[in-house]
């Protein structure tokens, strides 16, 4: 069904989880999202969200609007694989590396992770202050040893790492 669709008939859940959607809906659906979560979470409930992250594709962003310019053109990918093989420059190898990956995933996956309409990647204090604003709290991330529960310096760490996804768990603010 449409998550639009959702309303106050659902109830209340301990979990709620939304992966691989927030990044590839309108903005009235992520605000749907992120309303689920503050209206349909029990107290002491945990919601988790994955999305596309910033600095991590401000990168692929490049190989979005690379795949989008040669969509009717499947052989681009090997092209630019072949290209970039003995590339020296930090450029040429980020390009070889993203695109010796992608060739190994099924096409399915390529189409809704790049050339899909809506796409749109966040930084994760952004993705935070839209939380915050619907009275949500980062409770920390569901995948990344080490991680803490601070905003401020997880996003210092994805500016570190050039993290380009998370899987964010919130809680209600107290
Ligand atoms: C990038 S795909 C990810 C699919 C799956 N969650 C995964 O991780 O493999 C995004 C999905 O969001 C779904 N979607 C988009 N808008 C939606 C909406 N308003 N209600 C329900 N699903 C929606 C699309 O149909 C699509 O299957």
């Amino acid at each position: 069904m449409n998550i639009l669709e959702i309303d106050e008939r659902f109830g209340t859940f301990d979990y709620i989880i939304a992966h691989g959607i927030y990044s590839w809906v309108s903005s009235q659906v992520q605000e749907k999202i992120l309303n689920i979560c503050k209206y349909h979470l029990a107290t002491n409930g945990v919601a988790y969200i994955s999305y596309n992250t910033k600095p991590g594709w401000n990168m692929r962003t490049t190989l979005r609007e690379m795949m989008l310019y040669h969509i009717a053109n499947d052989s681009a990918a090997k092209f630019f694989t072949q290209a970039t093989a003995d590339a020296k420059d930090t450029y040429g190898r980020f390009l070889h590396k993203e695109l010796n990956h992608f060739n190994q995933l099924p096409a399915s996956f390529l189409f809704e992770e790049f050339i899909d309409e809506e796409n749109e990647p966040l930084y994760f204090y952004q993705f935070m202050e839209r939380a915050q604003a619907h009275g949500l709290e980062y409770l920390g991330d569901a995948l990344f040893p080490g991680a803490t529960n601070d905003v401020h310096q997880e996003q210092m760490m994805d500016f570190l790492h050039n993290r380009h996804f998370r899987h964010t768990c919130l809680c209600h603010a107290i």
